[in-house]
């Protein structure tokens, strides 16, 4: 049963309970009031001495009970069955009970009154030796007194349930309502097989429903933009293998068709085709690297000591770059909680693009600034720089800068960088002008 539909059985189970308890309060009530009538109907009847004077008084046709009988019917029913008032109530001068013929030895009973049906009277029906004696009390103080508790438990009544209503409604509003909206937004999401974005709308944050709410655009936002970035990697990919796959294929069916008649030729297309296949393999070497670093690789962190590798990979560089200056600024005894081989890998594809997009000649440097937690590491070049709108994007899986293209490459090498970085809970950025030449810096956490 839905949490609504359990809500309103119970709202209703409550008010259906306080109206039978109320009910019970009137029984309760108007049969005390009605006890005590009767009450004063028996001190009359138990009291026979008092039975005899009035039944003479009202033989002899005086109504001298009045000072005893005040507010009481005094009535005399002969053997004929005539019933003849000898007293009636001062509040109630033409008051006449409707006997039914059945009240002697009845105890109090209640009967309408003659001629008037909205008045009722509590009588005892006493016989005397020829006659029976009719003593009675008019009902309207107890009636009225009944009436008033009804009216006062019903209005009671109606208020409990306004405040019902009221609170179930809130309840909907606030609870209720914004949770079947979101098991509707639950199911679009499964339907779509998690493609479309599927937003709710932003309840109070203040509310349980309303961080719901707020938690659910959040996670359908990520899983649509992670679909979309899957989507976006995969057509990338793809359009990157494409490249050296069609030269393969021409190669291939060049040489089907004997468009490479002398060894000369065939040697150059099979060094073609080797240096194709070398960049496929480059390029799933390196995705299949993301992909491992994503999943959350296992890294052997421990500390590092930075004059050490970078002194290392500038070594390295002299050797490859013997024409240029390449300059380390690391201040001894630094190292950083880190990976080693993944560091040096990081450090090396910024090396690397440092030495590819710089002319031949211009310095490089690396260097080491410690902070108070983490420790900075810049490459430094004097290169061609990056515009300040292509900047943010250079990190990006398959970016590449289209005016320093000419380089060969597959735009993979700064995307691996932000995700060692990341795995180590690093940091990374670029600062770069156009001409002027690039720092890109990773900082790590101090050992
Ligand atoms: N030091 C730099 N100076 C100028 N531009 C740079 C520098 N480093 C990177 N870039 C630009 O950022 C782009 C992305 O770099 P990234 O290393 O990811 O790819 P790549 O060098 O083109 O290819 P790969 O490294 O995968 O072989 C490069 O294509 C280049 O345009
Ligand atoms: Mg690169």
């Amino acid at each position: 049963m839905s949490l609504r539909r359990r809500l309103v059985w119970s709202a209703t189970a409550l008010l259906v309970l306080i109206a039978i308890a109320f009910a019970g309060v009137v029984l309760a009530q108007r049969s005390y009031l009605i006890g005590q009538l009767d009450d004063r109907l028996a001190s009359f009847t138990g009291n026979p001495k008092v039975l005899i004077s009035i039944a003479n008084r009202a033989e002899l046709g005086t109504a001298a009970a009045g000072d005893l009988l005040s507010d009481s019917y005094v009535g005399v029913q002969r053997a004929d069955g005539r019933l003849r008032t000898v007293l009636a109530p001062q509040s109630h001068p033409q008051l006449e009970p409707v006997l039914l013929g059945n009240e002697v030895g009845a105890g109090a009973v209640t009967r309408l009154a003659a001629g008037d049906p909205g008045t009722r009277i509590r009588l005892v029906e006493v016989p005397l030796a020829t006659r029976a004696l009719v003593i009675g009390l008019p009902m309207d103080g107890v009636d009225a007194a009944v009436q008033r508790l009804i009216m006062a438990l019903v209005i009671a009544w109606l208020a409990v349930a306004g405040v019902a209503v009221l609170v179930g409604y809130w309840l909907n509003r606030l609870g209720l309502a914004p949770i079947a909206e979101l098991t509707h937004a639950a199911d679009q999401v499964t339907a779509s097989g998690g493609r479309d974005l599927v937003q709710v709308a932003p309840g109070d944050p203040s509310t349980e429903a309303g961080r719901l709410a707020a938690a659910f655009n959040q996670m359908t936002a990520a899983t649509a933009s992670g679909q979309e970035q899957l989507r976006r990697f995969v057509a990338d990919a793809s359009h990157e293998l494409r490249t050296p796959l069609t030269t393969l294929r021409g190669y291939s069916s060049l040489y089907a068709q004997g468009g490479l008649a002398t060894d000369e030729q065939v040697a150059d297309a099979m060094a073609r085709i080797n240096a194709e296949a070398t960049r496929m393999g480059g390029i799933v070497d390196d995705l299949l690297e993301l992909t491992t670093l994503g999943d959350g690789a296992a890294l052997a962190l421990r500390p590092v000591d930075l004059s050490a590798l970078l002194g290392g990979l500038a070594a390295d560089l002299r050797v490859r770059e013997p024409g240029r200056e390449v300059v380390v600024d690391c201040p001894s005894a630094v190292s950083v909680r880190a990976d080693a081989d993944r560091l040096s890998q990081a450090l090396t594809a910024l090396i690397t693009n440092a030495v590819k997009y710089s002319a031949d000649g211009t310095p490089i440097g690396l260097v080491v600034a410690p902070g108070d937690h983490e420790v900075r590491i810049t490459v430094v070049d004097r290169g061609v720089g990056i515009a300040a709108d292509e900047l943010p994007r250079v990190f990006d899986r398959f970016y590449r800068v289209r005016r320093t293209s000419s380089a060969r490459g597959s735009g993979l090498g700064l995307a691996i960088v932000a995700a060692i970085v990341t795995a180590h809970q690093g940091r990374y950025g670029v600062e770069s002008q156009p001409g002027m030449g690039s720092r890109f810096w990773i900082a790590l956490p101090k050992a």
